[in-house]
């Protein structure tokens, strides 16, 4: 997937002591602009409303530390790949536990920047399904970042090029993963404070742990959001093709209806199980949003757009509300998509439908239009 770049900070050369602490790391780092422009620092309203501090807990590791935990970033270790580097399995003899180990790349220090709002945002906010952030290592001019390991790795796997003898998602795993990233979401947009745009939601960015329990990882795009009477952040235009909504695209002006947008993409293809983007599909078939899009008009299509891995174990109905929940999100006008948290509350719903393919269920168009979410979806104006 391609990544607009974006120049990075500049490094200080400052070396870190190797050693491993908490409650320090933050005050030793150039707080990103946005911090500073807000005037108050990122809290979590929740936490803050009972007392409890912000938490800063990630530790310092050295790099002899993580050298040592992924047999020298040996590629049998290694998990993946990404845009802003390498993502490697270890295990931490100093804290017994295994870990997931991102070695960004050093060209130029680009990722940076990146860097130090991973830190800054996830160490301040927690939440069941944020992934953890364990630590940091930024020893000379090396930088890594030290995640909880999501054994089930990231969604994206489980979608696409699935090899023969594993099982596809069944239709009830699929909307428990979207009901808690929407809830990720949810934390980011209404809970934090102030409220964190997250721009790069993405299938591989919803890691999976025991139980299919997603979680949302790579903060270093994030921005804080908009505050006071502001509607919009305007930033340089970042992200991933294909789930970059069109008015953040072309003015590069944020709201938290972007990330709303991409979530839209992320939600169909969990249902249908193509790829944002695809090139190796025909012309018109390419671009996810641009082959539903018509099909959304047509009710007796519905049933072609779910994933064909699900052998037609989904309830018709849900299919309905799902692929409705999906179109409200990429809608071209930000102020009609919903706002998350009525996202939640849907595919919340969704989710708690027990769906047994035992039990043959009426394929039909005759069927009435489906029991709507417990809360009628409502189009809060942009914030
Ligand atoms: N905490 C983690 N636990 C397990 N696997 C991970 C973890 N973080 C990342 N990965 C794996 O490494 C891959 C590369 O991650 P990343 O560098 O974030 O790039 P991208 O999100 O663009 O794929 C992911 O797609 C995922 O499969
Ligand atoms: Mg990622």
């Amino acid at each position: 997937m391609g990544w607009i770049p974006c120049s990075g900070m500049s490094n200080s050369k400052k070396k870190k002591k190797p050693t491993i602490m908490s409650q320090k790391p933050l005050d030793q780092i150039k707080l990103t602009s946005e911090r500073s422009r807000m005037g108050s620092p990122l809290k979590d309203k929740e936490s803050s409303k009972r007392g409890a501090p912000d938490s800063i807990a990630a530790q310092i590791f050295s790099f002899r530390d993580l050298a040592t935990a992924t047999k020298n970033f040996k590629a049998e270790c290694l998990l993946g790949e990404g845009g802003f580097g390498r993502v490697y399995k270890g295990r931490l003899e100093t804290i017994n536990q295994v870990v997931a180990i991102k070695q960004l790349d050093r060209n130029g220090l680009q990722g940076n920047r990146e860097f130090l709002v991973e830190v800054l945002m996830l160490s301040l906010l927690h939440h069941p399904n944020l992934v953890n952030l364990i630590g940091y290592c930024a020893d000379g001019d090396q930088r890594l970042l030290v995640y909880e390991y999501m054994p089930l790795g990231s969604l994206e796997d489980h979608l696409y090029e699935i090899s023969p003898g594993k099982k596809p998602l069944d239709w009830s795993t699929r909307m428990k993963i979207a009901a808690g990233a929407a809830k990720g979401l949810e934390y980011l947009h209404d809970k934090a404070s102030p409220p964190v745009i997250y721009r790069d939601l993405k299938c591989s960015n919803i890691l999976l742990g025991e139980g299919y329990h997603p979680k949302l990882s790579d903060f270093g795009l994030a921005k804080l959001g908009p505050v006071g009477d502001n509607t919009h952040v305007s930033t340089r235009v970042m992200g991933t093709y294909g789930y970059c909504a069109p008015e953040y695209a072309m003015t590069g002006q944020l709201t938290l209806k972007s990330d709303v947008y991409s979530f839209g993409v992320v939600l169909l293809e969990i249902i249908t199980g193509r790829k944002a983007i695809d090139h190796s599909k025909a012309t018109g078939e390419q671009n996810l949003v641009a082959w539903a899009k018509p099909l959304f008009k047509e009710r007796s299509k519905f049933s072609t757009m779910a994933d064909p891995m699900l052998q037609g174990q989904y309830p018709p109905r849900g299919l309905y509300q799902a692929l409705a929940v999906a179109a409200m999100c990429v809608q071209d006008q930000p102020n009609l998509r919903p706002a998350i948290a009525d996202v939640v509350t849907a595919l919340g719903y969704l989710a708690s439908q027990t769906f047994d393919p035992k039990i043959k269920h009426i394929q039909s168009s005759r069927l009435a239009p489906g029991t709507p979410p417990r809360t009628p979806m409502r189009s809060k104006s942009q914030r």
